[in-house]
């Protein structure tokens, strides 16, 4: 198929998910209307043979891993068993964050994320590390209120250099700063106000990825966010001060490599541009930077409560998503956050108000496949090669 047809094809399927979504809205409290309910069961996410995701991105030289927690893994053998056959990459959720990694200001607990990095080591997958400077308060230990303007360089260097050491030569990539830019923040750089910005500046990022690259000279380097997925206001001028950072800290010889896109979708978000995200992703790798969709899942909080209209919607999203992004030949890999409903963080932060289960990922809550799955596989199994 060439490009135009392609991109027919796809402009096709998008307005699909719209029309998708505004029947899904109206049946939001209501019931849907027989008309709308037979054009919704039409879409096909048949997905061909059984071959598990792993396989069927690299078939198209790209990674397709989870993000995972490790007493999920140790003690879940159904998940284990499934994580094993799905993925050829391994991302600890926790384990690799500050308030784990770091519980005393000069002590390292590194067994929880070694636990995960051999796991993958024994069954052959990538492992990726998740994450080094992040402002997070759910993420950072008690004792990091200590951290001044007077110390804050000495502790971050201590902690990229210790912790990218310890995995140096064992590592597919680094977070090495997630989640920077907030233009709602107001400064001309977009620059969120965190406290490694107040005592270090707006240097601190490109000094942590320096650090990062004299610890592991291998790892590949990546900046992390979120918010760059559709055509509204706030996500344009995250865009824009994303491409304006990565090109600065390229400028500046900074060693980053790769722009992590974390895609926390919403299978209710109508505001989809294909055209506006295929530029940006293109402007990203005309920088020289590789991308990685690195956190994917799809919200279902404002969808309607039946289970098999929302797995539809759901994968519709993974399916009309990854057909765009995956068209551009810098994205090289696909990590969901998390591989079941039965370990995910919406269920936490995006519940649903009428607190039925979420079903945000490639498996249900019993670890089996579902529509979701066989959309991510079908969007693999027609992304060009790279
Ligand atoms: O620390 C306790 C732990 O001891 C206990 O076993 C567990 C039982 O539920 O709770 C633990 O706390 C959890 C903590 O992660 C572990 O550090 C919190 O409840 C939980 O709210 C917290 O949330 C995680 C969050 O990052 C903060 O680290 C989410 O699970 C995780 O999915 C989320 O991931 C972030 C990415 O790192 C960055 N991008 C956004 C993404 C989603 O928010």
């Amino acid at each position: 198929m060439n490009k135009k047809h392609l991109f027919n094809r796809r402009q096709t399927l998008l307005l699909g998910l719209g029309s998708i979504v505004s029947m899904s809205t109206l049946a939001l409290g209501s019931t849907l209307k027989p008309q709308q309910a037979s054009n919704h069961q039409k879409r096909n996410f048949a997905a061909s043979g059984n071959l598990p995701l792993a396989r069927r991105a690299a078939a198209k030289g790209l990674i397709y891993g989870a993000a995972v927690r490790k007493y999920a893994l140790s003690s879940d053998a159904q998940l284990a068993a499934r994580f094993t056959r799905e993925c050829a990459m391994l991302v600890p959720e926790w384990e690799l964050k500050w308030n784990f990694l770091r519980p005393k200001p000069n002590t390292f607990n590194f067994a929880p994320a070694d636990w995960l990095a051999a796991f993958a080591q024994t069954h052959r997958m990538l492992f990726r590390g998740h994450t080094l400077v992040w402002h997070e308060p759910h993420a950072l230990p008690e004792w990091f209120s200590i951290v001044n303007s007077q110390n804050a360089r000495q502790i971050l260097l201590e902690h990229i250099a210790t912790v990218v050491g310890h995995y140096a030569g064992k590592i597919h990539s680094w977070d090495v700063v997630n989640e920077a830019i907030s233009v709602k923040d107001g400064r001309s750089d977009g620059l969120r106000e965190t406290p490694w910005l107040k005592f270090l500046g707006s240097d601190y990022i490109e000094l942590a990825f320096r650090a990062a690259a004299k610890a592991d000279p291998k790892a590949l380097l990546v900046y992390n966010d979120y918010g760059l997925d559709y055509d509204t206001p706030e996500a344009d001028a995250k865009r824009t001060a994303v491409l304006k950072l990565l090109k600065r800290l390229k400028s500046r010889g900074t060693p980053i490599h790769a722009l992590g896109i974390q895609a926390h979708l919403s299978a209710s978000e109508t505001r989809f541009n294909p055209q506006k995200l295929q530029k940006f992703l293109s402007d990203v790798a005309s920088l020289g930077l590789k991308i990685l969709i690195s956190e994917l899942d799809v919200k279902d909080k404002e969808l309607p409560v039946n289970i098999n209209i929302r797995d539809r919607l759901v994968a519709a999203t993974y399916e009309d998503y990854l057909s765009v992004v995956l068209d551009e030949p810098a994205v090289t890999a696909v990590i969901t956050w998390g591989l079941s409903d039965r370990y995910t963080w919406i269920s936490e932060f995006e519940a649903r108000p009428d607190s039925l289960p979420v079903r945000p990922l490639p498996l249900d809550a019993d670890i089996n496949r579902k529509l979701a799955w066989n959309a991510i596989a079908r969007a693999f199994d027609q992304a060009p090669k790279r």
